[in-house]
C-alpha cells in the first residue's frame, strides 16, 4: 500500500433527465481525475479553473471521504497525497460532487487493496449525497434506476442505446443544489404523482428498449422543474420547444442550471439546436457554453502502480490529451 499510486477518472452525470426525480441518472463523456497515495504528509493539489478556492488541507471532501473508506475498511492512513483536475464545472448541474465523492471512495478503496465491494460504495456516496441518482451513475456508468429508503439503495443499470447523445447548455452562472431544492414544494397532488410515475416508467422503458421516438413525451416532469423554472429563465421555452429542433427530448440536468437535450446520433441539423438553446438563454440575458456529450458507459477508470516506478510526472503532464481544454 505504501508504494502504491492510484490514479481514477470518473464521469460527470446528469440527474432526474425529467421526470426522475432523485431516481435517474446517466454518466457523460466529461470527466475528474484523482490521483492518491500514501504520504508522510497530507498533501493536496489541485488543479483546473473549476478546482479554485477549495480547501488544500484536511477539511478537503477527497481527503475525507477516503478517510471514511479507511475507516470502514478498518485501516489507518492518516496522510494522502492527492491531486485533482476537473473538467466537471461546479454547481452547475453535471454532478460534480458526486463525481469528487465517487472518485475519492473509489480511489480510497483501491488504495487498501478494494476490500469494500461496488455495492457498499454506493451505499456510503448515496449516504454522503443525499440521493443515488448522481453518484450511481458515476460509479457504475451508463445508465442508472435507483431507489434510496434512506438506509438501503437498490439500482438496475441500463446500456445507453449506441445512437444517444446529448448536448448540453451550461449557463454562466452558478446555482446551488440546496437553493434548488429549496423552491420545491413540500407536497404534491395525486394527479402529478401520477403524472410522473407514468412518464418516468415510461421513459425507463424507452431508454431500455431503444424507443427513442417516445422520450419525448416521456421527458415531461410535474415534481420539480415548474418549481424550479423561475431560477434558469429561458427553461420553460427550451423543454418546451427543443423537439421542434431536433431533440429527442429535453430536461434540467439535475438540479440545474445546465439544460440538457437528448440527441439522436443521426440528427440531420445539431447546429440549429444548438443555436436554439444558446439564442434562448441569450434572449433571457443568459451567456452559456454548450457541449456535446456522449452517455459514458463505464464508471470509473483506475490504474493502480507502484510510486518508485517514476512512471510519470504531475497528473496534469499524465492526464494531458485526455482533458477537454
Ligand atoms: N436529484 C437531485 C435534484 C440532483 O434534482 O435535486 C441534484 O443533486
Amino acid at each position: 500500500m505504501n508504494n502504491r499510486k492510484v490514479i481514477v477518472k470518473i464521469p460527470a452525470s446528469t440527474a432526474n433527465l425529467g421526470p426522475g426525480f432523485d431516481t435517474l441518472g446517466m454518466a457523460l463523456s466529461l470527466y475528474s481525475w484523482i490521483e492518491m497515495s500514501v504520504s508522510e504528509r497530507t498533501e493536496i493539489q489541485l488543479f483546473g479553473d473549476q478546482m479554485k478556492g477549495l480547501p488544500r488541507d484536511k477539511s478537503n471532501l477527497i481527503y475525507k471521504v477516503a478517510q471514511l473508506v479507511f475507516k470502514e475498511a478498518g485501516v489507518s492512513v492518516p496522510e494522502l497525497l492527492i491531486s485533482m483536475y476537473s473538467d466537471i464545472p461546479l454547481t452547475r448541474g453535471l454532478g460534480s460532487s458526486a463525481s469528487a465523492i465517487v472518485g475519492a471512495l473509489v480511489a480510497a478503496n483501491a488504495l487498501i487493496g478494494s476490500p469494500l465491494t461496488d455495492d457498499k460504495l454506493f451505499q456510503i456516496a448515496t449516504a454522503l449525497e443525499g440521493h443515488p441518482d448522481n453518484v450511481g451513475a458515476s460509479l457504475f456508468g451508463g445508465i442508472v434506476v435507483s431507489a434510496w429508503d434512506g438506509e438501503r439503495a437498490d439500482y438496475v443499470r441500463i446500456e445507453p442505446h449506441h445512437k444517444l447523445e446529448t448536448l448540453v447548455a451550461i449557463p454562466a452562472f452558478q446555482l446551488s443544489t440546496e437553493k434548488a431544492r429549496h423552491a420545491l414544494p413540500a407536497q404534491i397532488s395525486m394527479a402529478d404523482a401520477v403524472f410522473n410515475v407514468g412518464r418516468s416508467s415510461l421513459l425507463v422503458a424507452a431508454l431500455a428498449s431503444g424507443e427513442l421516438g417516445i422520450i419525448r413525451h416521456a421527458m415531461k416532469d410535474r415534481l420539480h422543474q415548474p418549481y424550479r423554472a423561475a431560477l434558469i429563465p429561458g427553461m420553460t421555452t427550451i423543454l418546451e420547444r427543443a423537439h421542434q429542433f431536433g431533440a429527442l427530448g429535453a430536461a434540467l440536468s439535475g438540479a440545474g442550471p445546465t439544460l440538457i437535450a437528448f440527441v439522436d446520433a443521426d440528427c440531420p441539423d445539431k447546429k440549429a439546436l444548438e443555436r436554439f438553446l444558446l439564442d434562448t438563454l441569450k434572449m433571457e440575458g443568459i451567456e452559456a457554453e454548450t457541449l456535446w456529450l456522449s452517455p459514458c458507459a463505464e464508471g470509473p477508470e483506475i490504474t493502480v502502480e507502484q510510486r518508485s516506478e517514476q512512471t510519470s510526472g504531475s497528473l496534469l503532464d499524465r492526464i494531458k490529451g485526455d482533458v477537454k481544454a
